[in-house]
Parts: structure tokens; C-alpha cells; sequence
């Protein structure tokens, strides 16, 4: 791989050691996949932050980059921790696991990244613009960031996140490249699409059958922000997507038009989704709702709010957000409603990185088939339908 002058430099340790240690990891990365070189990147949003994933030996491997010196050059922000900074005692989280949890933010902090732990920067003011090289990990905010917002990334890890971050480099492989941008098939949508789950459901079922493979999209309707979140992440979590287009709906699916001759041709129906949700269903007797996989929009707090506004949830409904989101909820009035109905909202974590297991919970319903694929994955007993089924009991 071709390195520059500088990019040598650095990997000789002249920014320091743990520039030096960090470029070495990126270069080997660019081998292994023949990068011809590296680019510079513009952001960086790092995973690996929930203590139950990272545990002490993650913790450790951090905290040795930040007293080797490791800082952010360029914008960095966090993915979800394991607890709600503030409000984990609440939630039931082990006091040994907030200790390790708070370590790891601190760490992260002293390498001048922020601590936003959400996965959805983006709704929170982290928006790569069109075409940029970005390195951002999370597997449904790649989604999001290739796919609605234009932007280039793979599917970095939180090493490799931390690395771009320090050395504002990238190796040049797969979708940082035009031609790993293009689709590999055509997908026609004939399932009537009306819900955020109904989108969820389309990109588990898709995710599925293509494994890696690009989709480009037909018939996608209105296609809000909240859907196309809803949709990146289970194509993301069911096979390994990290990149789609949608006619009409994202930004180079236009572009994308000359390459669809010849490529082979996928019909999804109603019965596809169908097929999906009852298969993460289960008969449950007191499930715990969860909401807010990825972390929920201003909008999607809005319907939570108006649905169970006068009705009692009694505990049993657990909302997650980021913590920007959170106070312009708050702002609106949302928070307190969604409270004062007996549900909670919780900012920096999520279900799935939550020790939920330690917290007691072994029944979840949710809208999220990622939500629903990992819970399901961990032992519990799962539900998937819609926010208006989940919290009123109607349909649609
Ligand atoms: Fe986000 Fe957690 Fe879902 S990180 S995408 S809310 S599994």
C-alpha cells in the first residue's frame, strides 16, 4: 500500500506512539483487503463503548491508547453504553457494572471523543455531508449514513473507528469506492408499507436473502426518516448490508439507473413481513415494551407520547433516545407526558447493549426487528407489531 511521506512519519511514531500503533492497524486492515492507499476521513463514530460487550479487557486495551497519548483529530462521537449515565440505578443496572461502565466514558472523554452514546449522531447534529469518506461503526448507522445521507463508509469496527479517529486516516477498500457502491439486485416492493415496522420488517426479510449484497429498492413510498432508519438497521442486523438505494428516495439511486440491466430480481409481498413477525412472536404474558431501536426521533417520541397519553402504562413501557433528542422531547413535553403515563425514557444505552439478563427481563415486545433478533438471540421471549398495537392494543 502506498504510503505519503507524512502518512510514514506518523507510523514512525513522529505524532506519537499510539498515532504510530493505530496508523500500523489500518495499514494492516488496507492489506488484507489491497487497498491501493489511505484517505483522510471527516468523522468518526465508534462502537465497543457498552461495558457488556467490552468488559476489562476492552476497558484495559482503551485505556492503554489514551495513556499512549491517543486524541481525536477529527469529529468523533460515541455509540450506546451499557446504562443511562444518570438515571442506571433506576434501570437495575449491577453497581459493579456501572463502575466499569463509567470508566470506559472516561476514557473515551480523555481522548477528546465525545460521549454522545447514541446511535443515531445523526439526529443529534453528527450529518456527514454527500460523498464525504467518513469511518463510523454501528452497523445501522453505516447503514444510514451510506445509504440516506450519501456518505462513505465500511463496517468498521471500534479499533478501527478509534484508529480513524486519532490518525483522521481510513485504508481505501469496498464502499469508499465506486464501483462496491453499485446494487446487486433489484428488489420490487409489493408489500404495502405503512408503519415503521412494516419497514423494519422489509429490511430483515431483505437482509436475509441478500447476505451482503446491495439492494436497489422499488416502490418504497414515502419513505420517512424514521422508516429508512427502521429499514438500514434489520437489513443490516439479518445479513450484513451496509449500503442500499431506493428508487426516488435516496441520493445516487439516480445514478445508480445505468448499472440495473441484467441483474437478477426480487419481489417482497405482505406475506414476506408476516412470515418475519410471526416468527419473532410468541405468546407473552407481561412483556416489557421496548422502543426506540435505533434510538427514537423527536417524531417518533411525539406518536410514544400521543398514544399513551391518559393511559397507564404501569413500568412496563421503556423508551430509549439520545441525549439530544431527550431534551427536545423534554422541551415539548413528550418526556413528561410518556412519565406521567407510567413509562420510561432512558438516554445513552439501549436494550440490547443493557445487561438486561442482570436487570431480571425474560419477556420483550418492540417495533424494531433488530431489537427483536438480538433479545431473541439472548434467550428472551419476543413480540414484534406496531407502536399502535404495542401501546393501545389496535391495529396498524
Ligand atoms: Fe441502536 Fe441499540 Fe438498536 S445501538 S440500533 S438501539 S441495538
Amino acid at each position: 500500500m502506498h504510503l505519503t511521506n507524512e502518512q510514514e512519519r506518523m507510523l514512525d511514531g513522529e505524532e506519537g506512539p499510539a498515532a504510530a500503533k493505530l496508523l500500523e492497524l489500518l495499514v494492516a486492515l488496507g492489506e488484507v483487503f489491497e487497498a491501493e492507499r489511505l484517505v483522510p476521513v471527516e468523522s468518526a463514530h465508534i462502537s465497543g463503548v457498552s461495558y457488556k460487550n467490552l468488559g476489562e479487557a476492552g476497558l484495559e486495551w482503551l485505556e492503554e491508547q489514551a495513556d499512549l497519548g491517543a486524541r481525536a483529530r477529527i469529529r468523533a462521537t460515541l455509540n450506546p453504553a451499557g446504562m443511562d449515565m444518570d438515571l442506571w440505578r433506576e434501570m437495575g443496572v449491577p453497581e459493579e457494572f456501572a463502575k466499569g461502565q463509567r470508566k470506559v466514558i472516561e476514557v473515551f472523554e480523555r481522548m477528546g471523543v465525545e460521549p454522545t452514546c447514541t446511535c443515531t449522531p445523526y439526529l443529534i447534529g453528527h450529518v456527514p455531508k454527500f460523498g464525504s469518506q467518513i469511518a463510523w461503526a454501528e452497523s445501522s448507522a453505516v447503514c444510514f449514513s451510506n445509504s440516506v445521507l450519501g456518505a462513505r463508509t465500511n463496517r468498521e469496527s471500534g479499533p478501527t473507528t478509534l484508529a480513524s479517529a486519532v490518525t483522521g486516516l481510513a485504508a481505501l477498500y469496498g464502499y469508499r469506492l465506486d464501483e462496491n457502491r453499485r446494487p446487486g439486485v433489484v428488489v420490487d416492493i409489493e408489500a404495502e408499507l405503512k408503519t415503521t415496522m412494516d419497514y423494519s420488517a422489509l429490511g430483515y426479510v431483505i437482509g436475509k436473502k441478500l447476505g451482503k449484497t446491495v439492494p436497489y429498492f422499488r416502490g418504497l413510498g414515502r419513505s420517512s426518516l424514521e422508516s429508512m432508519k427502521a429499514l438500514g438497521a434489520a437489513c443490516a442486523t439479518s445479513g450484513g448490508i451496509a449500503l442500499w438505494h431506493g428508487e426516488g428516495v435516496t441520493p445516487e439511486a439516480g445514478q445508480m439507473k445505468a448499472f440495473l440491466d441484467g441483474l437478477e430480481r426480487l419481489s417482497v409481498g405482505d406475506a414476506d413481513l408476516a412470515e418475519e413477525v410471526a416468527r419473532l412472536t410468541r405468546p407473552l404474558r407481561d412483556p416489557i415494551i421496548v422502543l426506540g431501536c435505533p434510538h427514537s426521533s423527536l417524531a417518533e417520541l411525539a406518536d410514544i407520547a400521543t398514544f399513551v397519553e391518559g393511559r397507564d402504562m404501569g413500568g412496563k413501557l421503556w423508551v430509549f433516545t439520545s441525549r439530544g433528542v431527550y431534551e427536545e422531547a423534554g422541551e415539548a413535553g413528550y418526556i413528561g407526558v410518556i412519565e406521567n403515563a407510567g413509562g420510561r425514557v432512558f438516554r445513552d444505552t439501549c436494550m440490547v447493549v443493557a445487561p438486561v439478563k442482570e436487570m431480571g427481563w425474560d419477556e420483550v415486545a418492540t417495533n424494531s426487528f433488530k431489537a427483536g433478533h438480538y433479545m431473541a438471540s439472548m434467550g428472551l421471549e419476543t413480540r414484534i407489531a406496531t407502536i399502535r398495537e404495542l401501546l393501545t392494543g389496535g391495529s396498524g
